[in-house]
């Protein structure tokens, strides 16, 4: 029986591999199993994830945790080695673009074993930025390239990679966020934090180019305390994010604006309850790019480039930068109403997850039960 093998890490993978292991159960006979490298591992940041997307507990974990770059990756790949040397998988499947996927490129590839990378093709053309390196190297490594829009295609012909190897199969997070939206929608989350639909504020922030920047978390937490005096704001907080603010000591200053809620971070269903009733979404974030533009819902990214750029031709996204005269201008611009209107992109459908299954099915020369739909 053919195995494959996906690989997840961090909390924006749980939401991509979900859909395409539900989707390979039901119509194939491939033999599927999950490793967990363990990068993300408190319960908020890994466990609900797997409750809220009803999937299994892995069936691999690594448990390797933090530390530096090459000390996390490095572990990663020299336990999954021996994984990979026991298990004998005829497919890796790596998703997105954290230390996990680039650690599993690397011994997939090496060790011979065909490596496919669903969200290929991503580019902000910032080498400075860790997933940058991790993408190009994924990409650089694997057999099949999966992308979600046609800008990924673009990047990689460009890069000189076969065409043959590049499958536009669309935007796997998106199968989750459909799959979700109802059960998301029947939660108390507005109710219990005090929010009237379409009358507040989410932002997130936790990019190591922002939050480990002490001057420019700074300028963003004051955008976000301006913003706060007009509607509430709510601030899921990353640990990493956490730690810096801590150590810059903002807490006091924060605190002095209740409308600024600072709150742990949450689960899936409750945060997509709770931006898809958002008025505006103030973001470093990629996934929350593409969920926002999913949703309608009107985003800025406080960054100065995007990978992601069909949210903002197609969608509702739009790259504001760090300077915070020009978030704040901008938000203050969508809270007056004034908000840019966008379309769901091309094959951002639900359905990525279903034709990923038939692509490996096929590529592994496995007979497909028969597909409905
Ligand atoms: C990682 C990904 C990033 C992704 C983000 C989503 C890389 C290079 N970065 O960044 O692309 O957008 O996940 O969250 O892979 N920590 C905890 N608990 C946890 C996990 C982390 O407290 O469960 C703290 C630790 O102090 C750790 C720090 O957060 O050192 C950073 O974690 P790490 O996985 O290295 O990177 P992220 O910033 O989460």
């Amino acid at each position: 029986m053919k195995k494959v093998i996906h690989i997840v890490g961090a909390r924006p993978n749980f939401m991509k591999v979900a859909p395409i292991h539900k989707a390979i159960a039901a119509r194939t006979s491939l033999q599927q199993l999950v490793m967990h490298t363990g990068q993300h591992y408190d319960a908020k940041m890994s466990d609900v994830f797997f409750a809220d997307l009803g999937m299994a507990a892995p069936d691999i974990h690594l448990g390797i945790g933090s530390g530096s770059h090459a000390e996390q990756t490095a572990k990663m790949m020299v336990e999954m080695e021996k994984i990979f040397l026991k298990e004998k998988p005829d497919l890796v499947s790596v998703v997105g673009d954290v230390n996990s996927t680039i650690a599993a490129a690397l011994v997939t590839s090496k060790m011979g074993i065909p490596l496919s990378h669903v969200e290929a093709g991503l580019r902000s053309f910032e080498r400075l930025m860790p997933e940058e390196i991790n993408r190009v190297v994924t990409d650089r490594l694997s057999d099949m390239l999966l992308t979600p829009s046609r800008d990924a295609d673009a990047n990689l012909l460009k890069e000189g990679i076969d065409p043959k190897r590049i499958h536009l199969v669309g935007n796997v997070m998106i199968d989750s966020l459909l799959a979700s939206k109802e059960k998301a929608d029947q939660l108390p989350t507005l109710k219990q934090l005090g929010l009237t639909p379409r009358a507040y504020v989410v932002a997130t922030l936790h990019r190591p180019s922002n939050v480990d920047n002490p001057k420019l978390l700074a300028g963003l937490l004051s955008t976000l305390i301006h913003v706060a005096r007009k509607v509430p704001v709510v601030f899921p907080v990353h640990p990493r994010t956490r730690k810096m603010i801590s150590e810059q000591g903002h807490g006091p200053e924060l605190e002095k604006t209740p409308t600024l809620k600072l709150v742990d971070p949450m689960g899936y269903l409750e945060f997509l309850s709770l931006t898809s009733q958002a008025q505006l979404v103030m973001t470093d974030s990629g996934g929350l790019q593409e969920e926002t533009t999913a949703l309608g819902v009107p985003c800025l990214t406080l960054r100065e480039e995007t990978e992601r750029p069909v949210t903002v031709e197609v969608g509702t996204n739009e790259v504001v930068g760090t300077d915070p005269a020009r978030i704040r201008e901008a938000a203050d611009r969508v809270l007056s109403g004034d908000v840019k209107k966008g379309r769901v992109p091309e094959l951002w459908d639900g359905r990525t997850g279903e034709r990923i299954a038939d692509l490996y099915a096929r590529v592994l020369g496995v007979e497909q039960k028969r597909a409905f739909g």
